[in-house]
C-alpha cells in the first residue's frame, strides 16, 4: 500500500475550475460558434484527473480499454461490469469535462429494453453523463434520449463490427456509402444522439457530413474537418506496444520514460542505493534509547549467551 498523501473523491481546485462544466448541450453550442471540441480516452483516476486538468472537455471511457488496459486482441471481450468498475474511477477524478461511458459488446445488442437496463446502470451506478453505441441504432437512441440519457452515436469504423467488417478498414469510400453513411448520422441527430463519432473515413466524407450534421461530429482517423478530435490516451503517449496508425500523433514517449524509470529503481534496489537513509522512518532519540537498553538487558540475561554471540558476530 503507498503511504503517499493521496486525496481520494473531489480532487482539490484547479486553475481550470473557472470554465464551466461541460455538458451535451454545450457541445452543440461549442459547434455553432465553430469551437473545437477536444476529447481523450482515460479508464483510471489518475489519468482522467490529468486529462481533466489540461481542460479536455469529452472523456470517453472507451471499450477501447479492452486491450489497452486488459490486453484482449480487440474490444469485444469487456463487459459491462467491468466498464462500470473503470467509469467510477474516472467519475471520481473528473469535475468539468463530460464523461461518456462505452456500452461494451453485447450490452446493446439484443432488445432495446435491454439496452436501455444496461444504459440506466452506466448513469445510476457509475456517473456517466453520456453513453456511446456503434452503428445506426436509431431506436435505441429514441429510447435512450427519452430516458434522459445523453446518447453519442458511433459511425464510420466501429470496432465492435470487427469480424462483420473482416478487419479494421477504413470506410465510407464511395459515393454509395458516403451516402449511407451521412443518412445514418442524420438518423442518429434526429432520435436525439447529441454528438457523432466518425472513426476511420476519409477526410472528405467526414467534411461532408459535418457540414449537414446538426450535432458536433467528433472524429478519430476522420480528418481535421470534424466538429472535435478523440485519441486513445495510450495512443497519444505511446503506451500500446504496437506501431502507431496513420491518424495517431505521439505527443509523448511514456514507454521510454517508464521503462527507463523503472529500470533505475530496479538498479537502485539491486545496489541497495534505495532507500536512502532519508527515505525512512526514524524512531525519536528517546525511543532508540529505550531500546537500545532493552536490548542491553535481554544480552545480560544468562539465557542471551547465544544471542550476545551472533550479536556481536554481526556487529564485528
Ligand atoms: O473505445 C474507444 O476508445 C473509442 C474511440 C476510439 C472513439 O470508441
Amino acid at each position: 500500500m503507498s503511504l503517499t498523501q493521496f486525496r481520494a473523491g473531489a480532487p482539490p481546485a484547479q486553475p481550470g475550475d473557472s470554465l464551466p462544466k461541460v455538458t451535451m448541450p454545450a457541445l452543440s453550442e461549442m459547434k455553432r460558434q465553430g469551437k473545437p471540441i477536444s476529447a481523450l480516452t482515460a479508464y483510471d483516476y489518475a489519468t482522467a484527473r490529468l486529462v481533466d486538468e489540461a481542460g479536455v472537455d469529452l472523456i470517453l471511457v472507451g471499450d477501447s480499454l479492452a486491450m489497452v488496459v486488459l490486453g484482449h486482441e480487440n474490444t469485444l471481450a469487456v463487459t459491462v461490469d467491468e466498464m462500470l468498475h473503470h467509469t467510477r474511477a474516472v467519475r471520481r477524478a473528473v469535475r468539468r469535462a463530460l464523461i461518456v461511458a462505452d456500452m461494451p459488446f453485447g450490452s446493446y445488442h439484443g432488445t432495446v429494453a435491454e439496452g436501455l437496463a444496461n444504459a440506466v446502470r452506466f448513469v445510476k451506478e457509475a456517473g456517466a453523463e453520456a453513453v456511446k453505441i456503434e452503428g445506426p441504432r436509431v431506436e435505441l437512441v429514441r429510447a435512450l434520449t427519452d430516458a434522459e440519457i445523453p446518447v453519442v452515436g458511433h459511425l464510420g469504423l466501429t470496432p465492435q463490427s470487427v469480424h462483420r467488417m473482416g478487419g479494421y478498414h477504413v470506410q465510407a469510400r464511395t459515393v454509395e456509402t458516403v451516402r449511407q453513411l451521412q443518412a445514418d448520422a442524420l438518423a442518429l441527430a434526429e432520435a436525439g444522439a447529441g454528438a457523432v463519432v466518425l472513426e476511420g473515413v476519409p477526410r472528405e466524407s467526414a467534411a461532408q457530413i459535418t457540414a449537414a450534421l446538426p450535432v458536433p461530429t467528433i472524429g478519430i482517423g476522420a480528418g481535421p474537418d470534424c466538429d472535435g478530435q478523440i485519441l486513445v490516451f495510450h495512443d497519444l503517449v505511446n503506451l500500446t506496444f504496437a506501431p502507431a496508425a496513420k491518424f495517431v500523433r505521439r505527443y509523448a514517449d511514456a514507454s521510454t520514460l517508464f521503462r527507463s524509470a523503472i529500470e533505475h529503481y530496479r538498479e537502485d534496489v539491486e545496489h541497495r542505493t534505495f532507500p536512502a537513509d532519508a527515505e525512512s522512518y526514524h524512531l525519536s532519540a528517546s525511543a532508540r534509547q529505550a531500546i537500545r537498553a532493552v536490548a542491553d538487558s535481554d544480552l545480560d540475561a544468562p539465557d542471551a549467551i547465544v544471542n550476545r554471540e551472533a550479536f556481536e558476530d554481526r556487529a564485528s
